[in-house]
């Protein structure tokens, strides 16, 4: 189950003085339980407007969104949302930073508690359960903010360029834990990148977008064994394919 579908999703910002952006138009696509895409393409495309919609942030001016059949209007910790940076609490250690989500749905303490020791272990930060965000460097923050997504159990994990600040050693780790993480706990997972080396080493399927208006320019399938080799041939095909792919985007 779990089978994420989007209709027909326009959206149109209006700006003050007549001038407006099609952000997005006329995207469709059918995500299946447990898959994991990722979408690349041009700054601009819409990749975090879609985002947004899907996690009930952001309304579409058309098209429709469903989780199991289920209209997708609201926000709802099912769907989980991580972002690039800074989006974890200043004030909170790492274990409150976690407990927050389940503390506002009005779940016991110890429960809470319980929960949230269980998603630290799963990232492996469990000795830094007191430390506050700017004790942490950048990838240990990013641990953090998927152990906080995971702890509320969502369906469908909403990911937008959430290792873009990274250095490049941080970055690797974080997508052989992330894919063990997704391997576990069997989650739906939307990935946004701006990286193709990314991109074709995580997904089942990447969606390549075009931009102005943001449309979905071609869907690959990946269908090589994982864990993939970086530097093997068939990645090395894949990733010259959707460079040359991302070139005519742009320059479309
Ligand atoms: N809240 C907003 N108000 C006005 N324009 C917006 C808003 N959000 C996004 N846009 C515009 O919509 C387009 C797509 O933006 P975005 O989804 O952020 O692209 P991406 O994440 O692919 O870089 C851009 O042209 C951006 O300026
Ligand atoms: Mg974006």
């Amino acid at each position: 189950m779990s089978r994420l579908l989007l209709e027909g999703i326009s959206r149109v910002f209006e700006k003050e003085g007549g001038q407006s952006t099609q952000a997005l138009d006329n995207v469709s696509l059918d995500i299946k339980a447990k898959e994991f895409v990722c979408f690349i393409g041009p700054s601009g495309c819409g990749k975090t407007t879609l985002l947004r919609a899907i996690a009930g942030l952001d309304t579409p001016d058309s098209g429709k969104i469903t989780l199991d059949n289920e209209h997708i209007t609201v926000p709802d910790p099912r769907r989980g949302m991580v972002f690039q940076e800074y989006s974890l609490f200043p004030w909170r250690t790492v274990m409150h930073n976690i407990t927050f989500g389940l503390e506002m749905q009005g779940m016991g303490k110890k429960e809470v508690i319980e929960i949230a020791d269980k998603y630290l272990k799963l990232v492996g930060l469990e000795q830094f359960k007191n430390s506050y965000p700017y004790e942490l460097s950048g990838g240990m923050r990013q641990r953090v903010a998927i152990a906080r997504a995971l702890a509320n159990e969502p369906k469908v994990l909403l990911m937008d360029e959430p290792f873009g600040a990274l250095d490049a050693q941080t970055r690797n780790i974080l997508q052989q834990e992330l894919l063990q993480i997704w391997e576990k706990k069997g989650v739906t997972i939307l990935f946004v990148t701006h990286s193709v080396d990314e991109a074709v080493y995580l997904a089942d399927r990447i969606v390549v977008m075009s931009a102005r208006p943001g449309k979905i320019k071609e869907v690959i399938n990946v269908d090589l064994l994982r864990p993939r080799d970086r530097t093997s041939h068939e990645v090395n095909t894949l990733r010259e394919r959707l460079l040359n792919m991302l070139a005519e985007a742009r320059d479309q």
